[in-house]
């Protein structure tokens, strides 16, 4: 049974093939993400990209917004054209197998876990991903980018994408240790993930439960919405 993963993000849309353990067994093809980001040009970037991966069964889909039963409910870094959208339905019509979609942090989150306690996955991309696992179970729908942080502006407004290319790098990281220590103080966590390509601008020492994990989870993450199949 092999696993087809994508992960649409705002900058880039990767896949990969995973095999049953959820190991990736083809070589990961990217491709920028369309500008506009609407549905009908990720979806040909998708199928073209898929093209190129060989066979597979079923297909997991991390999206950078809500997901609520394969539709799209948010979608602040694509476009508003996607809110309603069933892509499960649309991307299974498209490449004939079955599609689970999830947001892309609670996949980065799946993929990263231990399952014990209390685990945080912020993601830092184009967006500020946020998934919360308690022993392992996801809490849905955690929007922690979009909630306040300081000065009148939300995580996402304070560290994502356009903050760190408006702000530099050296204020970007005073921001992110900041949100750390608040995220910490919020729900006391066994561990905190940091996921998405900005954690390489990271210059600070991290807490020693906060950890930089591959930005490949949120790949090979995928494999866990098949695990009652
Ligand atoms: C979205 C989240 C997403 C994050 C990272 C945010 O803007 O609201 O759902 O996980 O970006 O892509």
């Amino acid at each position: 049974m092999k696993t087809l993963a994508v992960d649409i993000g705002g900058s880039g849309i990767k896949v990969i093939v995973l095999n049953e353990v959820g190991e990736a067994i083809t070589e990961r093809s990217r491709t920028e993400t369309p500008n506009p980001a609407k549905p009908e040009p990720v979806l040909a970037e998708i199928v073209a990209l898929v093209e190129k991966q060989g066979e597979f069964d079923r297909i997991s889909v991390g999206f950078p917004g809500v997901v609520m039963s394969g539709v799209i409910k948010t979608a602040v870094n694509l476009d508003s054209d996607w809110v309603g959208f069933d892509l499960a339905t649309v991307l299974s019509e498209r490449l004939g197998k079955p599609v689970r979609v999830a947001n892309d942090a609670d996949i980065q989150g799946l993929g990263t876990i231990e399952g014990k306690g209390v685990e945080l996955v912020v993601t830092l991309g184009t967006g500020f991903g946020s998934a919360l696992f308690i022993d392992g179970k996801l809490v849905p729908n955690l929007e922690m980018g979009h909630h306040p942080f300081r000065k009148g502006e939300t995580y996402e407004e304070q560290l994502g994408r356009a903050a760190l290319d408006d702000i530099g790098k050296e204020k970007w990281n005073k921001r992110l240790e900041k949100a750390i220590a608040t995220l910490q103080h919020l729900f006391n966590c066994d561990y905190i993930y940091l996921g998405g390509g900005n954690t390489k601008k990271i210059t600070f020492e991290l807490p020693t439960n906060v950890k930089i994990v591959p930005n490949m989870n949120g790949l090979l993450g995928g494999i866990a919405l098949w695990k009652d199949y």
